[in-house]
């Protein structure tokens, strides 16, 4: 009669000694476990007192720029455009397969997009832009040229509000800078490309001040790729071939 007392007796004992020798685990409290997707979601938005061409918010440590208004057409559009910024250099180094969709993202009067579309024949430029009066210059220009390939699309601020996947590749010259929301910009951005896609950044150099251009809408390579791989895209590379503009390719991994 005394045994099971005594089996007991052993199994307490082992318990306690497994218990006694176990490694030390790191142990989560619940509150560090509901802390763990906030600190994932760290804005990296910090306030401060507005410079006179920024709009006194920061991304990643740099001032975003005011927005060039629709009264600029004629900058964008300006004759010697060509002979300062050399635009058809970059376009000739974009590697589009003719059936490339892709966003032209603040398409402003649509100097890239209008550019770029005989490039694709195939495909289609989606000129996004929130400023409806820049959608309508671009669709007057439209229907003149006679372009069948591309189309205009009204996006938000903070949200490109596309259709997941929808985008081979997505174009931004000259407008990341004056997002008021890069960080949901370039999230909305990841969500629309396919994977394996492509961001063309095309960037006044920051590092340059032989580049006549206004300080906050200017921006370094360094700035540019902290900012932009935060959304999870990976830099490619920076080509050199533009005279005052970085030419960034970044991509969607194929794999998350
Ligand atoms: C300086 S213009 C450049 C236009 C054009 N990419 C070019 O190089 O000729 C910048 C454009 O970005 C647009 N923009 C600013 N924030 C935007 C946003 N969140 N989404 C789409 N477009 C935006 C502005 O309305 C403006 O038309």
């Amino acid at each position: 009669m005394k045994r099971p007392i005594i089996s007991l007796s052993i199994i307490l004992l082992v318990a306690a000694l497994v218990r006694f020798y176990q490694p030390d685990q790191p142990t989560a409290t619940s509150a560090e476990l509901s802390a763990a997707p906030v600190a994932e979601s760290i804005s990296h938005y910090t306030e401060g007192t507005a410079s006179v061409d920024g709009i006194g918010k920061f991304f990643h440590g740099r001032e975003i720029s005011k927005v060039m208004g629709h009264p600029a057409i004629g900058w964008l559009e300006r004759e010697d455009r060509e002979q300062e910024e050399a635009p058809s250099l970059a376009i000739d180094a974009l590697p589009l397969p003719p059936n490339t969709v892709i966003a032209d993202i603040g398409a402003g009067s649509g100097y890239y997009t209008f550019r770029i579309a005989p490039k694709i024949p195939f495909g289609k430029v989606i000129a996004i832009d929130i400023q409806p009066e820049m959608l309508t210059y671009l669709e007057k220009k439209s229907a003149e040229l006679k372009v069948n390939n591309v189309t205009t699309h009204l996006g938000a601020i903070d949200d490109l509000k596309l259709e997941p996947g929808s985008l081979d590749a997505a174009l931004m010259v000259d407008a990341y800078h004056e997002f008021s929301h890069p960080d949901e910009m370039l999230k909305s951005l990841f969500t629309a490309l396919k994977p394996g896609g492509k961001l063309y950044l095309v960037e006044y150099r920051g590092e340059d001040d032989g580049v006549p251009i206004k300080p906050l809408h200017k921006m370094t390579a360094a700035q540019a790729k902290l900012e932009i791989e935060s959304s999870g895209l990976r830099f490619v590379s920076n080509s050199t071939v533009l005279p005052w503009q970085h030419l960034m390719t970044f991509e969607r991994p194929l794999t998350p």
